[in-house]
């Protein structure tokens, strides 16, 4: 079921609801698919309720969670350039979150005088009524325009783009690397068609480096990543009536090296016979196996350029840190 619906008035931003209870039918098919293949997987879109969008906030503040702040600092330290050659008046960030960095890019726009329209995409209405909400206060005239929906189905849904400004579509999180190779391209692809000439696309990625250092982002000491991991069972049970209890698995996360990701697994620490009649069907998993949750893939430069490339865009700046973990990198439609 897919409901559309739109809050307005009073408040100075609005948001249209394109997700039901972070369920929309489509979803529910994928995952009675993906849960009862030979080796099972969760999307990772189911992460993302409250509970596990709180979480994920704690995530990004860990010591071992060294992307946000490498992100930030990038951010920070070159907004300014990019705004000065991409004149954009509208930023629309895809799986916005929280929006903490964002205002790196809005501070950017409002300084070089642009500032007119921020669109959140993300999959959790929560979190974007709560950003939203924070951004309309603190840049008083700034119009926010919310969409909540499921990046891999309703990006049509974003507001059509003002015809006599400039569009910033930003990505950033290396939520692209959650997506396998196909998705990837196809996703670039899509958000390359929200833009006009003279647009641009930004991107924040994670990329190849010392596996250790990998793992642990993934692995930290107070287990914030692990009740991360697992709150994943608590929202299928919640939206499905399942019966799993989320303290039978375990996290598991690993290194692929061939595929050069990190691949999050919940293992079973018992047989598990998992009864989800919202889905009409059972999932057995046999002690020791596992579900796979999440992959996060991390990158060459080579990659995100022929990712750009491959979508139509022509690849403009490229910033990494200095120990060669993270980049920022921006590409325009010609
Ligand atoms: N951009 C933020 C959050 C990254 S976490 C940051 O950099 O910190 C990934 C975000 O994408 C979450 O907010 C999650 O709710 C959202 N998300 C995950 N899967 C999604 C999907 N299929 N469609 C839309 N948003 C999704
Ligand atoms: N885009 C983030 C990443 O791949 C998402 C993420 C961070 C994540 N930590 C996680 C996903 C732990 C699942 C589990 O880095």
């Amino acid at each position: 079921m897919t409901t559309s619906v739109t809050t307005a008035t009073i408040r100075p931003w609005r948001l249209d609801c394109h997700v039901a209870a972070g369920d929309d039918g489509g979803a529910a098919d994928e995952l009675r698919r993906s849960l009862t293949a030979t080796s099972p997987t969760i999307s990772p879109r189911w992460f993302y309720d409250d509970v596990g969008c709180t979480l994920f906030e704690r995530i990004t503040d860990l010591a071992e969670y060294y992307q946000t702040r490498t992100e930030q600092a990038l951010l920070d330290a070159r907004m300014d350039d990019v705004l000065g050659s991409v004149r954009a008046t509208e930023l629309v960030e895809i799986g916005s979150g929280a929006a903490t960095k964002t205002r790196a890019i809005l501070d950017a726009m409002s300084r070089a005088g642009t500032l007119d329209r921020y669109v959140p995409f993300d999959i959790s209405p929560g979190i974007i009524a709560r950003s939203a909400s924070e951004l309309a206060a603190a840049y008083p005239g700034l119009r926010v325009h919310g969409v909540a929906g499921d990046f891999g189905r309703h990006l049509g849904k974003i507001p059509r783009r003002p015809a006599d400004g400039t569009r910033l579509v930003a990505f950033l999180g290396s939520t692209l690397g959650n997506l396998d190779r196909t998705a990837r391209r196809s996703m670039v692809k899509r958000l390359a068609r929200l833009l006009k000439p003279g647009d641009a696309l930004l991107m924040g990625t994670d990329l190849a480096h010392d596996p250790a250092v990998l793992i642990k982002a993934y692995d930290d000491e107070p287990g914030v990543t692990a009740q991360f991991n697992r709150n994943i069972i608590r929202h299928v049970n919640r939206v499905f009536e399942g019966d799993a209890d989320p303290d039978d698995f375990v996290h598991a996360p690993r290194w692929n090296a061939r595929a050069s990701r990190i691949e999050m697994h919940l293992r079973a620490l018992t047989d598990i016979h998992w009864s989800l009649p919202g889905l009409g069907i059972s999932v057995e998993i046999a002690k020791g196996h596992t579900i796979r949750t999440e992959i996060s893939c991390k990158f060459t430069r080579e990659e995100i350029e022929g990712l750009y490339g491959a979508a139509g865009l022509v690849p403009q700046s490229w910033d990494e840190d200095a120990l060669g973990r993270y980049a920022v990198s921006v590409a325009v439609r010609p």
